[in-house]
């Protein structure tokens, strides 16, 4: 069977891994775009013959998930064994096949993350150094970067978190910041020095820039390695001080591997774990000749880690190097990158428990994933429409409007051949090209291909109208023909959806009575064989369930401020909702707030977030602010309205004036700002207590 692509006799050997989801969080759509990706991607090399693996695990370790364990009060061990289960639970519920789903924190990866260390260590490649660092006193722990938080350096900016402004927009270091605290335990933190692990990566650049022209990388992801080569390779800090939730380094007391180290080392750690359990040689799949394919899916944030630390470890502990390292883009939902506040932050788990079939988000990302990194949209209205009209009208239809006949008229039995070969042949022969678009990580054109020939069985069947050919006795073997040709058409589209649509797939082979579909079906005739009894195989989308999930979403809403997801920096700690100490009421009463109407509200030139506000405060006068609410309202929006003001903040001297005060806001870890507004009647200059 020609499918145009290598190695047609010889099945070939593919390991495929998924970025390994950290263990803090919920799978949410945005994730969902990667493992159906690549669920859709191992399923057709499956379905191709090949001997495909398809690895991942839980990423389990870091500073996040310690604090995050210490504020529910129980070890971080139990911590993740939960989220391991809602996370398998959530992939198994979008059909997501792994072949292993594991974890970080296991005695396989604890082996491997010290023995390829030690390895670098041999090479020359570790090199030991003390740094300073923002230390939190009280609760004797280094503070990551989204740990600190103070004043801007630049503008003076109150609150920032300590990599950059949310005002200002600068970014800074940590040291840098104006009156420190610590996010954790509200202490102001004090430098420490002490002995830190470095990966030099900068001796393994002769090596990467070969790499870069092995074919692994996309063209877009190899034109940002060179951007990353001109500015430089800087040696990477591999170490964290105790107390940390991860692997102690060998011969290194109270010195932790950094998440970053040990975490793909985890792809390795799942198959070895793996291996042992299904008598596989490790060795033959990540020694340094092995011959197998090892292909990573990932999302475009985390290139760096898995184009320069990676391959430069593999290498240089005596490991096979990557097949390929594809990257895709980021989820927006509406246009916008998901929101919290208006409900597009969505969970994999509110999908399904609004009875949404996955197979539908499954189709539309599909629809919309071409290979390259491009981030991709789910417009939700579009979505409703696309997998109405593409599945339910073209696709299940071709079945539904023929099906019946086979039983009513012919005892379910399909014809014994066909003459209408052309239509049959036209479908068989797409098998090649549709095939190349899926290797190819090309699935929209995939599915295009795929729905053109829908169309064309649709046509067919109008053309033929089979329920007027019903009403004849005379044309009882043309009803007989078109019926077998339309579901040869049917079960054809069947083979060539099967990755995207797995559940469909075999509800359909249940029904036609076939055993599961391979790519090598493609090129056999669907005659002499008995069907069962048709029945509806998928609804449509009612947009009803869509508006209520994005309710169900809405109320997901954090009640307090948790600094923003800090993905794959010092810290991902977010999810420890830093709370701050309680306060008493004098400390409370300190905060003179007012009512304060909105009196005028200007753009200032040069600055990207600050409008220029002047409050009315009636009695007390007029203020200046420069509040930094330009991404989220119009100055002529807030002109008359009326907020809430701290009136009595000491003036701060701004780069574009005096701010007299602060206007109160709602934010959250989303982008969305919102002010604060009384109910109607207050007054300008009203005391708010
Ligand atoms: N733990 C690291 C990966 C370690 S791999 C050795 C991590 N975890 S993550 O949970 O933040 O993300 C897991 C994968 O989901 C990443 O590839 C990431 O790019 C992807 N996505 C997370 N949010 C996403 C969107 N909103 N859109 C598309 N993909 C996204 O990174
Ligand atoms: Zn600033």
């Amino acid at each position: 069977m020609p499918t145009g692509f290598p190695l047609l006799s010889m099945p070939r050997q593919i390991l495929v891994t998924s970025a390994l989801p950290y263990a803090n969080g919920s799978i949410h759509l945005g994730h969902l775009v990667e493992y159906i990706q690549t669920d859709i991607w191992v399923r057709f090399q499956k379905m191709q013959g090949h001997d495909c693996r398809y690895m991942c695990a839980d990423d389990t370790h870091g500073t996040a998930i310690m604090l995050r364990a210490e504020k529910e009060g129980i070890t971080p061990e139990t911590l993740i064994g939960r989220v391991w289960d809602e996370h398998t639970r959530d992939f198994a519920g979008f059909n997501i096949g792994f072949d292993h789903y594991y974890s970080t924190h296991s005695d396989e990866n604890r082996d491997l993350a010290s023995t390829i260390y030690l390895r670098l260590q041999e090479a020359g490649l570790i090199d030991v150094k003390t740094i300073a660092q923002l230390y939190d006193p009280v609760k004797n722990l280094f503070l990551p970067d989204r740990f600190i938080k103070g004043e801007c350096p630049k503008c003076g900016a109150a609150d920032q978190y300590g990599d950059n402004c949310e005002v200002c927009g600068a970014t800074y270091s940590p040291t840098e910041l104006k009156n420190p605290v610590s996010a954790v335990s509200g202490a102001t933190p004090v430098h420490k020095d002490s002995e830190h692990y470095f990966f030099k990566l900068g001796a393994c650049e002769a090596f990467l820039r070969e790499w870069t022209t092995s074919g692994a990388l996309q063209a877009e992801a190899a034109n940002k390695m060179q951007e990353w080569f001109a500015s430089g390779l800087n040696n990477w800090d591999i170490s964290r001080d105790a107390p940390y939730f991860g692997f102690e380094i060998p011969n290194a007391p109270g010195k932790y591997f950094y998440v970053w180290l040990d975490a793909p080392v985890g792809y390795m750690a799942s198959f070895a774990r793996y291996a042992k359990d299904n008598g596989l040689d490790f060795n033959d799949w990540w020694g340094p000749e092995s011959k197998t394919e090892l292909v990573h899916f990932i999302g475009k944030d985390i290139l760096y880690f898995h184009a320069l630390f990676w391959p430069a470890m593999l290498k240089y502990s005596g490991h096979r190097l990557p097949t390929a390292v594809y990257a895709h883009g980021f989820l927006t939902v509406n246009g916008q990158k998901m929101s919290k506040s208006r409900g597009t932050f969505i969970t994999a788990d509110s999908y399904l428990a609004q009875g949404l079939n996955p197979e539908w988000l499954r189709y539309y990302y599909a629809a919309k994933l071409n290979g390259t990194m491009e981030d991709i949209d789910l417009n939700l209205d579009d979505f409703v429409a696309r997998v109405n009209s593409d599945l339910v009208g073209k696709f299940i239809n071709i079945a539904s409007r023929t099906a019946g006949f086979i039983h009513k008229k012919f005892d379910g039995m399909l014809a014994d051949g066909v003459t209408n070969i052309e239509l049959v042949g036209e479908f068989q022969s797409a098998a090649g090209s549709i095939a190349a678009h899926y290797e190819s990580r090309d699935f929209a054109k995939a599915l295009r291909e795929i729905m053109a020939l829908a169309d064309r069985a649709n046509q067919y069947v109008a053309d033929e109208k089979p329920w007027e050919l019903a009403k004849k006795d005379e044309a009882v073997y043309r009803l007989h023909e078109v019926c077998t040709v339309s579901l040869n058409c049917f079960r054809l589209l069947t083979l060539y959806l099967k990755p995207v649509l797995p559940k469909l797939a075999e509800q359909v082979e249940a029904f036609l009575n076939i055993e599961p579909l391979t790519w090598d079906d493609a090129q056999s005739l669907f005659i002499r064989h008995r069907i069962n009894e048709y029945s509806h195989l998928m609804t449509r989308i009612d947009p009803k369930s869509i508006e209520a999930m994005v309710d169900a979403n809405k109320q997901n809403l954090e009640p307090t401020a948790a600094p923003t997801p800090a993905r794959h920096a010092e810290a991902q700690v977010n999810a420890a909702h830093p709370v701050a100490d309680t306060i008493s009421i004098d400390d409370f009463s300190k905060i003179d707030l007012r009512i304060a109407r909105i009196a005028n509200a200007e753009h200032i030139e040069g600055a990207d977030k600050l409008l220029r506000l002047t409050l009315d405060l009636g009695d007390l006068g007029t203020r200046q602010v420069f509040a930094g609410i330009k991404s989220a309202y119009a100055p002529e929006a807030l002109i008359g309205r009326l907020t809430v003001m701290v009136a009595n903040l000491a003036p701060r001297k701004m780069k574009f004036g005096m701010s007299e005060g602060m206007v109160l806001a709602a934010s959250g870890s989303e982008p969305g700002l919102f002010i604060l507004s009384p109910d109607h009647g207050a007054q300008p200059g009203m005391k708010v207590k």
